[in-house]
């Protein structure tokens, strides 16, 4: 239903879709009998989502920072259901090959495992994904037993969970001194409710190794040391198209934002100035009309006698 054969060469056939035992399978991967590490990218629209599908990614993420990176707000609080279902659909459209995951939208999961099931349920539905994630660990253990023996695989988030912003004070570093006990509890909760990958936010290198070795399924980093089974970032980040601060475990492997100014102001120079659009930008002339340039000398069609 939502494939993307629009973007696919006659007779080329599609690549398959990485799975989830398929996933689940990289556990220690460094380059062992697992493979590379897992290798995960936020996305929010179809074309960032082609594009990172024809490098090879793993995993995208439809990330609830698409409140900060596409709505400009200052949390994820405010995401809904319906908005990341609907960029859901349009990433979807763009992968041929990643496995595509959801993030639950803040208050969408947390009353009861009830509402999580029916909240994951319209995401596999609505918004095409093929697992979902969710922030929390002991606290949120239930809900994700519950929807995983309904069949929807789930991702874990411990460490730094955005939508708790408030009550941590920020979006501050996690697992310092003992709450690092906090962080292996919640890691091994959700491993034992049937979470296929963890995802491991702003945590101190140290105690990221503890739990990739304690927890049966791969840790997925974010500013977490480079002993997790596999990495994330936000793509905008990563390609340099952010501004302002950034937080320290973010690299940019391009400066796509420059690039993106640097093009814009190219081409309201070419219009400013007349150059573009050049004969070449143009269709071939109708034949059949003339232009002219009224009283006040804007251009106009006119009928030719
Ligand atoms: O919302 C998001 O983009 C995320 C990643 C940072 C892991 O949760």
């Amino acid at each position: 239903m939502y494939s993307n054969s629009g973007s696919i060469a006659p007779g080329v056939k599609p690549a398959s879709k990485l799975t989830v035992p398929q996933i689940r399978a990289r556990k220690g991967g460094s380059g062992g009998a697992a493979g590379p590490p897992l290798v995960m990218v936020t996305a929010y629209d179809f074309t960032m989502a082609r594009l990172i599908d024809e490098a090879g990614v793993d995993m995208v993420l439809v990330g609830d920072s698409l409140g900060m990176v596409v709505q400009g707000l200052a949390n994820t609080i405010p995401v809904t259901l319906d908005e990341i279902c609907y960029h859901g659909r349009a990433v979807a459209r763009g992968l041929t090959q990643a496995h595509l995951v959801g993030d639950m939208p803040f208050m969408s999961y947390q009353v009861s495992p009830a509402q999580a099931l029916e909240s994951a349920g319209k995401m596999m539905k609505e918004g095409a994904f093929e697992s979902v994630k969710l922030e929390g660990g002991e606290d949120v253990a239930e809900q994700v037993h519950r929807i995983v023996r309904a069949g929807i695989p789930v991702v874990g988030h411990v460490g730094l969970t955005p939508q708790s912003v408030h009550a941590l004070g920020g979006f501050k570093v996690q697992g310092r001194g003992s709450d690092q006990d906090r962080i292996l509890a919640d890691a091994l909760a959700l491993d034992e409710a049937g979470a296929f990958a963890i995802v491991l936010e702003a945590i101190p290198p140290d105690v990221a190794a503890a739990v990739t070795a304690r927890v049966r399924v791969p840790t997925i980093g974010i500013g977490a040391g480079s002993s997790c089974d596999g990495q994330v970032l936000v793509c905008t980040d990563l390609l340099g198209m952010a501004r302002g601060h950034a937080p320290k475990f973010t690299k940019r492997f391009a400066e796509v934002g420059d690039a993106i100014v640097g093009a814009m102001r190219a081409y309201a120079d070419e219009v400013r100035a007349g150059a573009f659009p050049a004969p070449e930008h143009a269709y071939k002339a109708n034949g059949a009309m003339d232009v002219a340039k009224d009283d006040r000398s804007s251009t106009r069609l006119r009928a030719v006698k």
